[in-house]
């Protein structure tokens, strides 16, 4: 059994201040623990006290940063290396966020070699794949995402993929109000498990989340999650209130 996890994505949303009001907001919710994990992604300036404000309370919340440099150190100015995401006591990193690839023209090689460096590094990674409304329409979802899933996991050691959750993103439904139908999303959740199983072996395909994404909201979360390969949900929107999430984070009590 794949124990649940919803991840909030703030994006670059709220400042430190404001990222320290929402975790404590948060953190106020009465949420059964062992039914589902649970992580928030702020930006890098708040990760360090987001990290705090839980481990000081004693939660086990993962916090992850939204992206990550391909180098290890040196003369890369404004870049954010995985040991100094680490260090912020955060412990995941979202790599590949179709943001990235769309604006920040992010390439699948870049966000493997992304993937390559938190790993080593034993950061945790959630990679996103989706396809855009265009490669939907022209039939091609599947084989756009299941490339993305091969290309980022390229050369990842079997070993390591414990550390490693799969969001299926579709690009049409991040911030827009459309989701894919839980019966749509179920075939490329269960598309992406058999190309990790060809990859790494059944053992490991049958433990790898694969979470769910974009405009995932109360009303719409159960129906996603009583899908048998749709683990989780990475959330935007609905992660920067508290109550909102909260709702999600408890979507079957
Ligand atoms: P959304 O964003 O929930 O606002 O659609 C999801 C995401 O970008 O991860």
């Amino acid at each position: 059994m794949r124990k649940p996890l919803i991840y909030g994505n703030w994006k670059m949303n709220l400042n430190m201040q404001e990222s320290a009001d929402l975790i404590a907001s948060m953190l106020s919710i009465k949420i059964d623990y062992t039914k589902v994990d649970i992580g928030v992604a702020p930006d890098f300036c708040s990760l360090a006290k987001v990290a705090d404000t839980i481990r000081s309370m004693g939660y086990d919340i993962s916090v992850g940063a939204q992206n990550i440099s391909v180098e290890e150190k040196g003369a890369f100015t404004g870049e954010v290396s995985a040991d100094m995401v680490l260090s912020t006591g955060a412990d995941t990193v979202i790599v590949g966020h179709s943001e990235r690839r769309a604006i920040y023209k992010e390439t699948n090689k870049e966000i493997n070699a992304k993937v390559r460096a938190a790993l080593r590094n034993n950061l945790k990674v959630i990679l996103c794949v989706g396809e855009s409304l265009e490669e939907r329409e022209a039939s091609v979802a599947k084989d756009t995402v299941l490339y993305q899933v091969g290309m980022g996991l390229h050369g990842v050691n079997m070993d390591r993929m414990n550390k490693v959750t799969i969001a299926y993103e579709p690009v049409w439904a991040i911030g827009t109000g459309k989701t894919a139908t839980p019966a749509d999303a179920e075939e490329i959740h269960a598309s992406i498990r058999a190309h990790l199983s060809k990859m790494f072996g059944p053992v490991v395909a049958n433990k790898v989340r694969i979470l769910y994404g974009g405009s995932v909201k109360p009303d719409n979360v159960s129906a996603l999650m009583m899908r048998e390969n749709i683990d989780g949900a990475l959330v935007g929107g609905a992660s920067l209130d508290a109550t909102t999430f909260g709702k999600l984070i408890n979507f079957n009590s």
